[in-house]
């Protein structure tokens, strides 16, 4: 038998690989809560403007809802001869209710509902995300409040740099996080407009009202030219690449831990239930999450290009490439939810070594620019040439392998006399951050007021809902 949904001009069945090829099923079964949602407020605007009797939108109304829970119970039986989502539920619709199935059709297409399923479906994907960036945040800011002190290395070039405390180094994953929020709320703005009823691509004869369907699906306005409507994704491509930018946020943070938590260096601590072991080295500790988060980061940016590339030689309007735009959107996803609840996992997880954060932040010279910072505020010295006399006073400090508060005063005014006592208290690690209290500095005091005043934040947005 040809396939019932266009049989008038078809006599025979698809090849075998015909099918293959072209059937969705598989993937965009997981938007059937917005198909259906997007089918129901359909039915409601024909029965208004008279397209169809109240009477027949009523049972096609509860069909739809009887389609609802049984794919949400697991007993629908997705056919893959029926090719997608949208047929799969018009044919069970039918067997439920007979030939008034055959009239939700009515002044609609394939492509605008395809393309409003998607556009539903990744507007909640935006709003999950942001949700568990906010608790990715609140976990990061947290563990910054009870870390505004703990002193640890500050890198440049992956060398010790200057001293920073861990509360400071996690607040500038905050304020990432935060970014990528914005990123995904400007993405959502963007794409809160219904396609639907611009039917295949042309707009309808029938008198629709698609203010109305826009207003039920929570759209803003319908998309004001049936032609875009139906024929652009850049909606999923915006929300990739807010999602490909916060995944590398992600990855940088994973690669930190996977190098802080190496014994080689053991600035962190992860406990087993972020880590594995190995099945041969009994001694193992190993830091998959944070790997995996690395790694999946290559995904969502794959994700990406591949949509970027299906796009870019497609002429308006629908074209059947598009359907390639919902597997790899979904994977990178959920790829990137799993990431954020891991990274939270491991913010809440990890307990720093700060014995050995401390140890290590005051190696390398680290507190040397304090050293050149005091040459200048107290002989009134050129930034330059007291980076100059520091420079000298770091190299007698390594030929005699001591840490630079370790050098004796002596050693120091033999190479400018004027030093004096003073300039010791700035060398320790602790009076180094102590002094960083420039806006947005890593000072003890400004990271509390930071991390409180994110916390804040946090909570009002979570009551506001
Ligand atoms: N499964 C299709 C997709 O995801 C639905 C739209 C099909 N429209 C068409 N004219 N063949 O794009």
């Amino acid at each position: 038998m040809s396939n019932k949904m266009w049989g008038g001009r078809f006599t025979e069945r698809p090849d075998a690989i015909m099918e293959e090829i072209n059937v969705s099923i598989d993937v965009d079964r997981h938007m059937y809560a917005q198909d259906i949602a997007a089918s129901k407020a359909h039915a409601v605007m024909l029965a208004a403007q008279g397209i169809i009797t109240a009477n027949d939108a009523k049972n096609i109304a509860k069909g739809l809802d009887t389609i609802l829970s049984e794919i949400g119970k697991g007993s629908f039986d997705f056919k893959r001869a029926l090719e997608d989502i949208h047929m799969n539920v018009e044919s069970r619709l039918a067997d439920l209710i007979g030939p008034a199935a055959g009239r939700l059709h009515t002044a609609r297409s394939r492509n605008d509902q395809v393309a409003t399923d998607f556009r539903l479906f990744v507007r909640d994907t935006i709003d999950e995300t942001d949700r568990a960036l906010a608790a990715f945040q609140q976990a990061l800011a947290q563990r910054a409040l009870e870390h505004a002190a703990t002193v640890m290395p500050g890198f440049t070039h992956l060398q010790t740099a200057q001293p920073v405390t861990f509360g400071h180094h996690l607040l500038a994953y905050v304020e990432m996080a935060s970014r990528d929020r914005g990123r995904f709320a400007d993405a959502r703005q963007r794409l809160n407009e219904s396609p639907l009823g611009a039917a295949a691509l042309a707009g309808t004869s029938f008198p629709i009202d698609r203010a109305a369907t826009a207003k039920a699906l929570g759209f803003d306005r319908p998309m004001a030219n049936s032609l875009d409507a139906v024929s652009d994704r850049d909606f999923v491509i915006e929300t990739l690449s807010a999602a490909a930018i916060c995944s590398v946020h992600l990855s940088r943070f994973a690669e930190e831990i996977v190098i802080w938590t190496s014994p080689l260096v053991g600035l962190i601590r992860l406990s087993d239930k972020f880590t594995t072991g190995s099945s041969i080295m009994p001694q193992k500790r190993n830091p998959d999450a944070a790997e995996l988060v690395r790694a999946k980061t290559g995904r969502v940016i794959g994700a990406l290009n591949a949509l970027l590339i299906v796009m870019k030689g497609l002429p308006l309007a629908y074209q059947k490439d598009m359907q390639e735009d919902k597997l790899g959107a979904m994977e990178a996803f959920g790829a990137l939810s799993l990431a954020i609840r891991a990274m939270t996992g491991m913010v809440l997880d990890m307990v720093p070594d700060e014995a050995r954060m401390k140890l290590a932040a005051g190696e390398g010279y680290a507190t040397a620019t304090d050293l050149a910072d005091w040459l200048v505020r107290t002989l009134k010295m050129p930034f330059r040439d007291a980076h100059h006399v520091t420079g000298r006073i770091v190299a007698k400090a390594a030929s005699d392998g001591v840490a630079l508060h370790e050098l004796p005063l002596k050693a120091m005014q033999a190479i400018e006399p004027d030093i004096t006592r003073d300039a010791l208290s700035v060398l320790s690690v602790e009076a180094s951050v102590k002094s960083r209290t420039s806006f947005g500095g890593t000072a003890p005091k400004n990271v509390a007021a930071q991390a409180k005043a994110w916390l804040k934040r946090l909570e009002k947005e979570r009551k506001l809902g």
